[in-house]
């Protein structure tokens, strides 16, 4: 694992202007960012650290059409994450737009908000952070999977991780089901030295029971009727790596009986065989049950038990994982956006927030389940809370009755101008309100664009709205 330091220390962030806004640097500080200002590429050169990940703001309103060109080389750098601010005139040209293109994250055009800057430098950051994975803490490797944490909850995973890879003691992995405990397992066995043997992964759940014994010790031939060959079991494979029981309190009893004994002795025993065989290997657990009420129960040993567990690992929920759950949903998104034919950007704020107000049962595993699909199901190159089929959890928790009366309006008014093709009076006939009315409620709601056509329609009567 490549040594993992605190993810949020400090946020750097290069803003390059000729003449930059003040008011919005003024803004980004007091938001945490330590921010540098670069009047010139040349500034950018001196003030860029090749070594350490970084947002940018690149204000292309500020500089001469002629110096635009020479910004291409401070914007290749990859440990940048660049917002460009942009205007019309400048988007008219093509090598603006292309600059943006190829190394800008996003872009708006100014005048914005200061806070919509933040938002988008954010994840900007959030972003090159995803990029430079062998160097950015947060992130760790297990197969060819990355484990994306940045939180309190995660890192300590992380540094458990590493305590626990270097003995050769038993792990017990408790945590919700999807939350990585198989992935956490095989992040031990990589860390450990048993890395160059291998991982051998069990699902105690999916095997039926009569089977079980045979899959775990092995059989020798003619230990039954149709053993016609010696079958070397999953222990024994394990010899000299890992072996991970999964849903180990689905185990029967017969089975715990025999892994109880091969925990004491450290040997095997073959069904229909005689001899015992000396077996090396590391043993790791996990469960999504309970397993303290499955030995209240009798129907888990407790001795058992302590056995497994001399090391305990807790996974967190996801829904306790603060602003990895958008990490991790922006590493999934790169991670599958090939899946679309579409060029797929990010979320929207309002699937931001749903991801954030939703409980995640079903924890990372649901998560890369909902993303995957809303690549698919994605229109725009925004994913949206209903591409994610979370609608029903945006601003929930926050919503007065008056705003989402408000919302409810707005969302009505849109689907009877899209019904109607942004036909005025049909769509207020619909609405049962009068078309000025609904004029004004457009105007409020931010639905209206103010084109020639709409005034036509409304003041010179024609039928037809704009199109
Ligand atoms: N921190 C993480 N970062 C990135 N991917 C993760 C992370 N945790 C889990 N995953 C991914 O989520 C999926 C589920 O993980 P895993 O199979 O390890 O979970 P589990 O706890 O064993 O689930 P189950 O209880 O359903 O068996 C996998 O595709 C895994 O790669
Ligand atoms: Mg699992």
């Amino acid at each position: 694992m490549t040594p993992l330091t605190t993810a949020q220390a400090e946020r750097l962030l290069l803003y390059v202007a000729r003449s930059p806004d003040d008011d919005l640097a003024a803004h980004l500080k007091s938001r945490g960012w330590n921010i540098s200002i670069a009047r010139s590429t040349h500034d950018v050169a001196r003030l860029a650290r090749p070594d350490a990940t970084c947002a940018g703001i690149v204000d292309l309103t500020s500089f001469a059409a002629r110096d635009i060109a020479g910004l291409e080389s401070a914007l290749r750098q990859q440990q940048i994450g660049w917002i460009a601010l942009a205007n019309n005139e400048r988007l008219a040209d093509p090598e603006v737009r292309r600059l943006i293109r190829h190394y800008c994250f996003d872009y708006v055009k100014i005048p914005v908000a200061n806070a919509t800057i933040d938002y988008l430098v954010g994840h900007a950051y959030g972003m090159v952070t995803l990029c430079d994975l062998d160097f950015v803490a947060g992130v760790a490797t297990a197969g060819d999977d990355e484990m994306v944490g940045t939180c309190e909850a995660m890192q300590q995973l992380f540094r458990t991780i590493r305590k626990v890879a270097n003995t050769d003691a038993t792990v017990f992995i408790s945590g919700e089901s999807g939350t990585g405990k198989e992935l956490t397992a095989l992040a031990i066995h990589e860390r450990s030295q048993r890395r160059k043997s291998t991982f051998v992964p069990i699902n105690c759940g999916a095997i039926p029971h009569h089977l079980l014994q045979s899959e775990l010790f092995g059989y020798e031939r003619g230990a039954f009727t149709g053993a016609n060959q010696r079958k070397i079991g999953r222990v024994e494979a394990a010899d000299g790596g890992t072996l991970f029981l999964d849903e180990i309190g689905d185990l029967p009893l017969e089975s715990q009986a025999s892994l109880l004994r091969f925990l004491q002795e450290g040997k095997i025993e073959r069904l229909g065989g005689h001899e015992s065989i000396p077996v090396d290997v590391r043993i790791i657990s996990a469960t999504h049950v309970d397993l303290e009420a499955a030995m209240r129960d009798g129907r888990f040993r407790a001795d058992l038990f302590h056995r497994l567990c001399v090391l305990r690992v807790d996974e967190p929920p996801l829904r306790a994982r603060g602003k990895d759950i958008e990490i991790l949903a922006h590493h999934i998104l790169h991670k599958f956006k090939t899946d679309s034919a579409r060029k797929i950007r990010g979320f929207t704020p309002s699937a931001i927030e749903a991801m954030y107000n939703y409980n995640w049962p079903g924890n990372v595993r649901e998560l890369i389940n909902r993303v995957r699909r809303a690549i698919v199901m994605a229109e725009n190159k925004l994913i949206s809370a209903e591409d994610l089929d979370l609608e029903h959890f945006t601003a929930q928790q926050t919503m007065t009755l008056a705003q989402a009366r408000e919302a409810a309006e707005k969302r009505a008014i849109e689907s009877a101008l899209l019904r109607h093709r942004h036909r005025l009076n049909e769509a207020a006939t619909d609405l049962g309100i009068s078309r000025v009315t609904l004029y004004r409620l457009m105007g409020a709601h931010g639905l209206r664009d103010a084109s020639a056509s709409d005034e036509k329609t409304l003041f010179g009567g024609e039928a037809e709205g704009r199109e």
